[in-house]
């Protein structure tokens, strides 16, 4: 049974218990948070328009900043197209013709109508039906219904990232990502521009959430990437932060060597130690509620997005994006640590979780209270979306 008895965590981390194994392996979960906690969260539009490693850098962002001009994307299966009608407005429409479901849009485009290949009906720019052969008002009472136009999602814009609502979304956009803004107000997000190269988009295994609990989790960094030359050996473990806001958290720490740190005019103040100026922030790794990382480094910014697959709760559709600030740091990302150890570790981390989860011996876990805040914020936040407490 899936009741809110049955996955409560506690707002007290003391007290409180993770979520259920079952949460993480059941069908009927995921089904439950697709409707609820993914209904009312922006998620992020993909940010590529084409293949990930494709030479097409042509971002959504980009395809859809004029007028009139629409494009296709998929977002947690579903076929569904970004549309900026003629004053400007951007919104999401479902892909899927309201008469007899053909898809609307195939490609990235521009036009007054979005005209369906099947049959010839026809929307306006803001999803009204407007037309078909055959489709006549005098011959079909009580038509069109309103489910005949096409159902509008509302979309969120910030520089390159978009953002869709499938649902009445739980917070309202710029409340939302106010404290991001804030911290990355001085890192030209708009400037960025996308590589495909490093983009990827791959099917990993476990649930969505073990990814995301797995970055809210600074307790593994000095056990699982201790590795020379890896996280454990790039920052400053006794510096690291973890700041939790209704619906992000941010993880922050100074790095080892100064020259691997952000210029600290280009944070606020607060990131700055007065005892010790020479110290430089290493990365600002922002977590945005439920599912996309934002990593910004000083060559950049790397974006993640762990999808849930509908129907197949233990695997996650992983995704990473590059935009770029700084191409000479960028070159030599790899160079200060191994971003690429660190991602094949926490991989295998996953599978081992994964497979204990699934094995029908695990309990509840608790929570420890000085090296645990993160996770216990991502447990109770989903337990909060899912049941509405
Ligand atoms: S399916 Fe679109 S017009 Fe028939
Ligand atoms: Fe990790």
């Amino acid at each position: 049974m899936t009741t809110a008895a049955d996955h409560h965590v506690d707002p007290d981390i003391a007290r409180a218990e993770t979520l259920p194994p079952s949460a993480f392996t059941d069908p009927a979960f995921l089904e439950l948070e697709l409707r609820t906690l993914f209904a009312r969260s922006w998620l992020l539009v993909p940010p590529a328009w084409g293949a990930p490693a494709s030479d097409d850098t042509r971002s959504l962002a980009e395809l859809v900043a004029v007028r009139g001009a629409h494009a296709p994307f998929t977002l947690l299966g579903r076929p569904l197209f970004l549309q900026r009608d003629w004053e400007g407005a951007l919104r999401a429409f479902p892909n899927v013709c309201t008469h007899a479901w053909h898809t609307l849009v195939d490609g990235p485009g521009r036009a007054r109508t979005v005209i369906c290949p099947q049959h010839g009906r026809t929307f306006d720019c803001e999803g009204r039906f407007v037309g078909q052969q055959g489709f006549s008002k005098d011959a079909l009472p009580g038509f069109p219904r309103p489910c005949d136009h096409l159902q509008a999602m509302a979309v969120g814009e910030w520089g390159p990232l978009l953002f869709v609502a499938p649902g009445a979304p739980a917070r309202p956009f710029d409340a939302w990502l106010a404290p991001v803004r804030e911290t990355t107000a001085g890192l030209g997000l708009d400037a960025m521009q996308r590589r495909t190269h490093g983009a990827e988009v791959r099917e990993v295994e476990g649930n969505w959430k073990l990814h995301a609990w797995n970055y809210m989790d600074t307790f593994h960094i000095t056990f699982i990437h201790r590795a020379p030359g890896g996280l454990a050996d790039a920052i400053d473990m006794s510096s690291y932060r973890t700041e939790l806001f209704d619906g992000a958290a941010l993880q922050w720490a100074y790095a080892k060597d100064p020259r691997d740190g952000f210029d600290p005019a280009r944070l606020p103040a607060r990131f700055r130690d007065p005892a010790r100026p020479e110290r430089r922030v290493f990365a600002l790794w922002w977590l945005l509620f439920p599912n996309v990382t934002l990593n910004f480094y000083p060559w950049g910014l790397s974006i993640n997005a762990y999808e849930p697959v509908p129907g197949r709760p233990e695997r996650t559709l992983f995704s990473w994006h590059h935009l770029v600030a700084d191409e000479a740091q960028y070159a030599r990302r790899e160079e200060g640590w191994l971003s690429h150890q660190v991602d094949a570790e926490d991989v295998l981390a996953m599978k081992q979780v994964r497979r204990g989860v699934a094995s029908g011996l695990a309990p509840r876990g608790r929570f420890a209270p000085g090296a645990e805040q993160g996770p216990h914020w991502f447990h109770r936040a989903v337990y909060e979306a899912v049941f509405g407490a």
